[in-house]
Formats: structure tokens, C-alpha cells, sequence
């Protein structure tokens, strides 16, 4: 080989080495990248561990929490909230009515016929109208009226004309899903907004009022007999339908519960309620809060950047509002943290761009190359190409966010359950002992449950279903019924108000 050949063979090795060397510095930063990914997951993992041992805690500091709230006004973040809500429908209700649902993107617009039997419900219409965006943040009097002339349209296009005479004055059920500090079962002011909703100058004003002026001002001749909260219409409805029903849950955009409670327990108001055995309990749940809730960094961030810190702390870390914003929150941190995903994507900075409706997808995704997840981070993230492994993650991300969710959403159920003695063989109703039997028998309960994030997202369901397995052991769990109540919120309104103008109607016979 002359001097030339020589030249070129080392010439050649050395850039064979140099290739080599950028292909081995290459993979270790891909390794170095990955290991950041799995070290931010499990830091993830472990910050929202809820062992069954936890969720027990968080079971009792509910219960504790339920005790303040009725003790005192302001002994608790629970409100606890009167509802005037005495008695449920019974089954017997009959009529026309109308329901108004009003929560912060949307609101549905009903009419109900009831046949007067047990759970005769003949008819009922629904229209669904998104609240356009300008009205979310404009004034009470700007949002009522649209509100008004869209239920007047409705009422047009329902009603035959031999249904209702000129003067008669229809009923209306108007659910309001905020927190509101009833004086009646159909008047109340509103305390504050949560969600998306703010309309700044509703806070204090009597909301029922408002909509009642509203309908005036547009001509419907319609009265609000009764102010609901979104959990109280659900739990109407499942006591309509079974009688065993003794709480509801709402998993939607927000999170909340009430429940049927004795009147000698709610301390706060106990002259006020000496004629009555009891009444529905509007908890606000969503601003529960205990040091035994799993906090990550996530959630902090979360709270400081949202308009309302401090405030509504188990919604931030249950509802469907904030599940997929803690999703991204945690993606944006792998990105940052490793090019896993390529460079940072300027969409992982959007708040809320992640909803949650698409981490449901995602987790419930089971195409064998996880095709819906590949596509979601494409067109809402803008991350393209993303390998499988990195894919993958993701889902497991997703996985850990709502696995935690559902979990507390089981343990805050449980707290319900202790609360009212159902949480335990002790709840025994018609114990064959007392029947000449030996063995007691566990009274039925079931928790009526309505919205998206339960109906429509698998998994949180069966973690949800799992962890009340877990937490009141399978022989109790057995006996505990969770009840999907479709559209509850607003049918069970329409109930209410029959059964609070039937009942009017017998005061002033
Ligand atoms: C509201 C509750 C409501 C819940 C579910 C929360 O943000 O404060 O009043 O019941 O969302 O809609």
C-alpha cells in the first residue's frame, strides 16, 4: 500500500470512530433523556400514591369534616349546605313540568309529563344550548335573558295548545350547579363561582330572582318552584327510582355531593327544622380538603395559577375540569426535562388545551400502536412522530392522574357512608335477628352518580368501583349500589318542583 492507501485507511478509521463515537454519545443522551422521563413518572407515581391505608384517613377526616360543617357555619371548608329539601318525589307527582339545567359551558332546557304512579315518567323532552362565550363572563341580567328566550322557544315548540291555558302559570324546576345559600327550597344567593363560570355580579344576588325577572321580562309565564343543586336534582331522581337511594355524586366538570340527613344532626339550624326528620344536604365537596390528600407540584401549580387558589381543592384533584390539565402539566415537565418529545411544543403551555375528554381516549385507547394517543398529541399538542414507548408513557401518565382521581372520589363516597352509619355490617335495617333470625342483614344503599367523567370514562369508573371494593371490604361493597342517573340533574329538578307545588297546593287547602 503507498503513502496514499496509508492516508485513506486512517483517514477512514478515524471517521469510522467519530461516527461511532456520535452514535454512542447519541444513545446515551437518548438514555440519559429516558431515565429523566421514568424519574419524573415515578416521582408522579409516588406523590399520588393512595394505598387503601390513606384512603382510610381520607374517609375519616370526610366523616370529621361532615360533623364541622353541620356544627357550625363556617366550622368547615364543607358548607354543608341546607337545601330546604325535605322529602323526596315519592312517585305519586303529576303533571307538566319544566326544567332549567344551568351549569358553566352549557344548559339543558326539559319537559317532563308525570303519570302520578310510581315511577311513571311518560315524556320527556331535552334541548341542550351551549352558552355562548361572551355570556360566560357578561352580566346576570345578559345571561338570564338569553336563558329565557331560549326556554320560552322551547315552551313554543313543546306545548299543544289544549295543555295550558293563556293565564296558567307553568312550573319550573331550575337546576344551578354552584354553590348557593338557600332560604327556601326555591330562592337562594349565590356564594361563589367555581368551574369556568364568572359572572362576578351574580355572587350575592338571588339567583332564582334573577331568572324569575328574567322570564317576566321576555313574556314566559313560568315560576321557579324549586332552586336545586345539581346533586339534589340526581338524588331526587334515584329516590324516584329507588327508594334505597340516599346520596348522589356528581362527576362532571366540577365535583360534588349531598345526601339525606337527620334533621337533629344538622346543629347549625336545629330550631328551624324541629318539625321535619330531616333533609337534603348540599356538602360542596369539591372544596374539601385534608392533609391526608395525595399533593403533588402538579396540583400546586394548578391551584396557584387558577382564579380561585386555595379554593375547591378536591375538585382541582378530581373533576374533569383539572384531570387533563394535570396531564399536560406533567407532560410539559417530561418535554422540558428530555427531548423525548422532540422540542418543547408551544401548545403544552396552553392551560386547559388538554381536556380531559382526550386523556379518557387515550387511556381507553387499545389499538395495538396506541393510534388515538399518536393522534391526540399530533393535532391538540402538535408533538408528531412520537415512538411508542414515549406513547406509552403518556398513557401510563393519564393512568396515574385518574387512578388517583377515582380513588378519592371512592374514599369521599365511603365518608358519606360512615357519616350516615352505611358503612359497616352495623347498618342494618331489617336484620333478620330482629326477625327471628340469627345473622344481620346489611340494609341496600345506593349513591346515585351522574356526569361525563363517570359515564363516559371507563377506567375512572372501574377504579372508582374497585377502591369502594377495598375500602369497605367485599362483603360490605356487596350491598352498596353505585347508580349511573342520566340526565338526574335535570329531570329530578322537574321533581321537585311537583312535588313542592303538590305540596303548596295541600298548605293551602
Ligand atoms: C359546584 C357544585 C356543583 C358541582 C358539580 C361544583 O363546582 O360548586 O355546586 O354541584 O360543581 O356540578
Amino acid at each position: 500500500m503507498g503513502k496514499v492507501g496509508v492516508a485513506l485507511a486512517a483517514a477512514c478509521a478515524a471517521a469510522a470512530c467519530v461516527t461511532a463515537a456520535v452514535m454512542v454519545s447519541r444513545r446515551m443522551k437518548r438514555r440519559r433523556g429516558w431515565r429523566k422521563v421514568v424519574t419524573v413518572l415515578e416521582d408522579l407515581e409516588e406523590g399520588c400514591a393512595t394505598p387503601v391505608g390513606r384512603l382510610r384517613q381520607v374517609v375519616d377526616a370526610m366523616a370529621v369534616e361532615m360533623h364541622a360543617g353541620l356544627a357550625s357555619e363556617g366550622g368547615s371548608k364543607l358548607k354543608m349546605l341546607l337545601t330546604y329539601v325535605h322529602n323526596l318525589p315519592t312517585g305519586m307527582e303529576k303533571g307538566i313540568y319544566y326544567a332549567l339545567d344551568l351549569d358553566d359551558t352549557n344548559f339543558r332546557v326539559l319537559r317532563v309529563k308525570l303519570g302520578g304512579q310510581r315511577s311513571t315518567i311518560l315524556d320527556h323532552d331535552v334541548e341542550r344550548q351551549p352558552i355562548p362565550q361572551h355570556l360566560m363572563t357578561s352580566t346576570t341580567e345578559e345571561l338570564f335573558d338569553f336563558i329565557a328566550t331560549k326556554l320560552k322557544d322551547f315552551v313554543e315548540r313543546q306545548e299543544n295548545v289544549s295543555e295550558f291555558s293563556v293565564e296558567e302559570t307553568r312550573e319550573l324546576g331550575f337546576t344551578f350547579s354552584f354553590p348557593v345559600k338557600q332560604n327556601s327550597s326555591s330562592t337562594g344567593t349565590l356564594l361563589k363561582c367555581t368551574k369556568g363560570f364568572s359572572i362576578e355580579d351574580m355572587v350575592g344576588r338571588d339567583v332564582s330572582q334573577c331568572l324569575q325577572e328574567a322570564m317576566s321580562r321576555n313574556g314566559l309565564n313560568m315560576r321557579v318552584a324549586a332552586l336545586v343543586n345539581d346533586t339534589v336534582g340526581t338524588l331526587a331522581l334515584g329516590h324516584y327510582h329507588d327508594q334505597d337511594t340516599v346520596a348522589s355524586v356528581i362527576f362532571g366538570t366540577g365535583t360534588n355531593a349531598c345526601y339525606l340527613e337527620r334533621a337533629d344532626a344538622i346543629i347549625k339550624c336545629q330550631g328551624l327544622l324541629s318539625t321535619s326528620g330531616g333533609m337534603v344536604v348540599n356538602m360542596e365537596w369539591g372544596n374539601f380538603w385534608s392533609s391526608h390528600l395525595p399533593r403533588t407540584s402538579y396540583d400546586v401549580d394548578l391551584d396557584c395559577e387558577s382564579p380561585n387558589p386555595n379554593d375547591q381543592g378536591f375538585e382541582k384533584m378530581i373533576s374533569g375540569m383539572y384531570l387533563g390539565d394535570i396531564v399536560r402539566r406533567v407532560v410539559l415537565r417530561m418535554s422540558q426535562e428530555s427531548d423525548v418529545f422532540g422540542p418543547v411544543s408551544s401548545r403544552l403551555l396552553v392551560p386547559f388545551i388538554l381536556r380531559t375528554p382526550m386523556i379518557a381516549a387515550m387511556h381507553d385507547d387499545d389499538s395495538p400502536n396506541l393510534m388515538e394517543v399518536a393522534r391526540i398529541l399530533r393535532d391538540t399538542l402538535q408533538i408528531p412522530d412520537v415512538p411508542l414507548n414515549v406513547r406509552k408513557l403518556v398513557v401510563k401518565v393519564c393512568d396515574v392522574v385518574t387512578r388517583r382521581a377515582a380513588r378519592l372520589a371512592a374514599a369521599g363516597i365511603v365518608g358519606i357512608l360512615k357519616k350516615i352509619g352505611r358503612d359497616r355490617n352495623g347498618g342494618t335495617a331489617s336484620s333478620s335477628k330482629a326477625k327471628g333470625g340469627s345473622q344481620s342483614k346489611m340494609r341496600r344503599t345506593v349513591v346515585a352518580v351522574e356526569g361525563g367523567l363517570y359515564t363516559n370514562y371507563t377506567m375512572f369508573r372501574e377504579y372508582l368501583n374497585e377502591a369502594m371494593g377495598e375500602i369497605l371490604g367485599e362483603d360490605v361493597a356487596e350491598h352498596v349500589v353505585i347508580r349511573d342517573m342520566d340526565d338526574g340533574s335535570g329531570i329530578g329538578a322537574a321533581l321537585l318542583a311537583a312535588s313542592h307545588s303538590a305540596s303548596l297546593a295541600i298548605d293551602n287547602i
